[in-house]
């Protein structure tokens, strides 16, 4: 996507600069836009772990290069499976992380030691493109469903989506994978608006998905998370498009904390509630999501301090809660697939049900 009018990816890599690892400090966002060059396998783990780069697709694609950097120092057997485990734990609930690792490894064991460093950068860099052409489908498959809703309302009404977190091009390496349909609708003159989800804890909505919105002209609004059932209630939300961080065959999805609550808001309304994801976000090993995805817990800091520009223009993060109140942080829920209208994929949408995914992935029956 463009910022000022220049296009750039996520994350890339610069043979100028000796093949270091570029990404974009996601926590500086949206007040300061500093880029990141990463040179040695523990930065990468450092800047998933602290989510200066976040978003399943783009923390898989990162650690893939992670890897790449890891085998400059040490190619043999024993280095590539420990960089590759300390690599794939930095994170627990989005399974492109783990899926992006276990394609590395496929591709680099069978290679000789020698041959792996040059190997694992373009592994790396065709996860990468392979994600970016990846999203522009769901972004052209979810492109049909506003179309039919603007079919539905008349041309210059107003069509309003409501997201939570951020799955925009800065969660994936190109597009995103909620807000690629929305960018398209937007460009192809569709009237748009998006009502932001805050997304406390981290705020990734407030800072992120606004700050992308407002960069490409997108009208939105930010809300605070526990608005959504009443902007349904009031037909003020004709679909909700989320992202996700592992889809199970079943089809149920886990997201952001707070993505299960605005599903069931959205069923008790006849809101539809869409999920964008590329297919590598598919755990094809688990079935019930509720009881078998690991749900990240991070730091109680998160919830009792909260990050933001002061007045003077410095980024400081202030104490909101009393001292000594105890604060628990699970990072991601689960919506169970029976409050999922549909999945939008690189191959198309379906139904969230098994047989749905199997239609569009029918080698995985
Ligand atoms: O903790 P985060 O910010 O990495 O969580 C990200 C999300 O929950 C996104 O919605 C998800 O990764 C989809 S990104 C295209």
């Amino acid at each position: 996507m463009k910022i000022n009018g220049t296009p750039y990816r996520s994350v890339w890599v610069d043979e100028k600069d000796g093949w270091s690892v570029h990404i974009f400090d996601q926590t500086r966002l949206p007040f300061a836009l500093d880029v990141l060059q990463l040179t040695t396998p523990e930065q990468v783990a450092h800047a998933i772990k602290t989510m200066q780069v976040r978003g399943a697709p783009l923390i898989g694609a990162v650690a893939a290069y992670g890897l790449a950097l890891a085998l400059r120092t040490d190619s043999a057997d024993s280095a590539l499976e420990q960089q590759a485990a300390m690599l794939a734990a930095t994170r627990p609930t989005a399974i492109n992380l783990r899926w992006a690792i276990e394609r590395m490894l496929n591709h680099l064991r069978p290679l000789p030691p020698a041959e792996r460093v040059a190997a694992a950068y373009a592994e790396a860099g065709l996860i990468c493109d392979e994600d970016a052409a990846q999203n522009e489908a769901i972004g052209l498959h979810g492109l049909e469903l506003l179309r039919t809703l603007a079919a539905q309302r008349g041309k210059n009404d107003k069509i309003n989506i409501l997201t939570h977190c951020n799955a925009g091009w800065i969660a994936t390496v190109d597009w995103g994978t909620a807000l690629a349909p929305i960018y398209m609708a937007h460009d192809e003159g569709l009237n748009v608006h998006v009502w932001v989800d805050e997304t406390r804890p981290r705020n990734q909505g407030a800072a992120l998905t606004a700050w992308e919105l407002g960069s490409h002209g997108v009208p939105h609004t930010v809300i605070v998370d526990n608005a959504g059932g009443h902007l349904m209630q009031h037909g003020l939300v004709d679909i909700v498009i989320v992202g996700t961080d592992r889809v199970t065959r079943n089809a149920d999805v886990a997201n952001k904390i707070g993505t299960y609550l605005k599903a069931l808001a959205a069923q008790d309304n006849n809101v539809p509630f869409w999920v964008a994801l590329p297919s590598t976000t598919i755990d094809w090993r688990v079935a019930d999501g509720v009881r078998e995805i690991p749900i990240e817990e991070r730091s109680g800091v998160e919830i009792t301090h909260i990050t933001g520009r002061d007045d003077s223009g410095q980024i400081n993060r202030v104490q909101i809660t009393p001292d000594g109140s105890k604060a628990a942080n699970p990072a991601f829920d689960v919506t169970p697939a029976r409050l999922v209208t549909g999945l939008i994929t690189e191959k198309g949408c379906c139904p969230a049900t098994p047989e749905g995914l199997l239609s569009l992935f029918p080698e995985q029956k």
